[in-house]
Parts: C-alpha cells; structure tokens; sequence
C-alpha cells in the first residue's frame, strides 16, 4: 500500500461523510444517521487522506460476549490497495484486546474469500431488514 492515510480511532464523523462514502460504493443512505447510532457503537475507524473520509468501519457490542462489525466500507477510488483490510485488522485487534468472545459480520457471498482471511468461520444467517421491500413480513399472533 502506498497512498497516506491515517486511521483514526472514534474520530469525528460527520453524517455527509459517511453519506458520501456510502453513495461512492453504490450503497443508499436508506440508514438512520450516524450521530444518531453513533453514542451505541463500541468502536469505529475512520481512514483519512487529509481531510477526507475514504473508509470506515463501524463494530456494535455488548462489550464481553458479541461484537457484530458493520459498514466497512472503502471509497471506490480507494478500493483494492489492502485499506479494507487494514481496517479490519484495526477493529479486530481492538476486539481481541477488549477479549470479546465472539465476532460477527454479514456480508455477500462474492466476499467470501475476503472476509476468510481474518479467519471467519463461514455458517449460515439469518437477517430481517424492516425496509427491505422483498420480504414477506411474517406475522406474529
Ligand atoms: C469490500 C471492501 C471493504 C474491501 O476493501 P478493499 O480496500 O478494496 O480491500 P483490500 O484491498 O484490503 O483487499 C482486496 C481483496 O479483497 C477482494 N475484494 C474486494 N472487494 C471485493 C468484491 N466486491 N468482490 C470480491 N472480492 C473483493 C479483492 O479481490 C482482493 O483480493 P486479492 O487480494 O486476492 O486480489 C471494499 O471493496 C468496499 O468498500 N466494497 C463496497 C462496500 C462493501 O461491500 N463492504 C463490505 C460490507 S460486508
């Protein structure tokens, strides 16, 4: 890797940054805002080359137990020079040094090969998005 950013560790984030790497990627912004999730995150990593947000990686947890990492993302301009993998092994070590027992993370199946690399042992999982337009909402009695 051979571009200069740095990892910064809860740095502030604003919700437009976050908009903009979400919208480089393809992703909608069909989300509740950072600031407002951001006070139940355990951990975040923010990647900056100056003063831009060019990935970041979000990790919920109850602290001891679980830890589920969500919206790693890198800037598309940025993708395939090792940053995702960087932040991941950033929110990793983290987690190992809190010694939190289990670590999650959802993804497609292209990343497969990806994600394997940290050592994720792959199994089946459940998810239910409420905005998510295809699901049939099963109805609770
Ligand atoms: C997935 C993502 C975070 C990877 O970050 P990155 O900085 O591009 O990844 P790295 O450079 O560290 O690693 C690249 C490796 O991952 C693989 N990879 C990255 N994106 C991939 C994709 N969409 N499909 C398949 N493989 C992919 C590359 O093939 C490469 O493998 P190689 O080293 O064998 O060539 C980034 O592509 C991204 O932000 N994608 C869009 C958002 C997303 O899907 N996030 C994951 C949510 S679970």
């Amino acid at each position: 890797m051979n571009f200069n950013f740095k990892i910064i560790i809860n740095d502030q984030v604003t919700d437009d940054e976050i908009y903009r790497l979400r919208n480089s990627v393809g992703w909608d912004n069909n989300c509740y805002p950072f600031s407002l999730t951001k006070d139940n995150s355990f951990v975040y990593f923010a990647a900056r080359i100056k003063k831009e947000l060019i990935g970041f990686i979000d990790v919920v947890s109850d602290g001891y137990n679980d830890a589920y990492i969500r919206d790693l993302i890198v800037a598309k301009d940025y993708q395939n020079l090792g940053l995702g993998t960087k932040l991941m092994e950033e929110a990793l070590q983290f987690l190992k040094q809190k010694q939190i027992k289990c670590i999650q993370v959802t993804f497609d199946s292209e990343l497969i090969g990806f994600y394997k690399r940290f050592g994720f042992h792959i199994f089946s999982a459940g998810i239910i998005d409420k905005d998510d337009p295809t699901l049939i909402e099963r109805k609770l009695s």
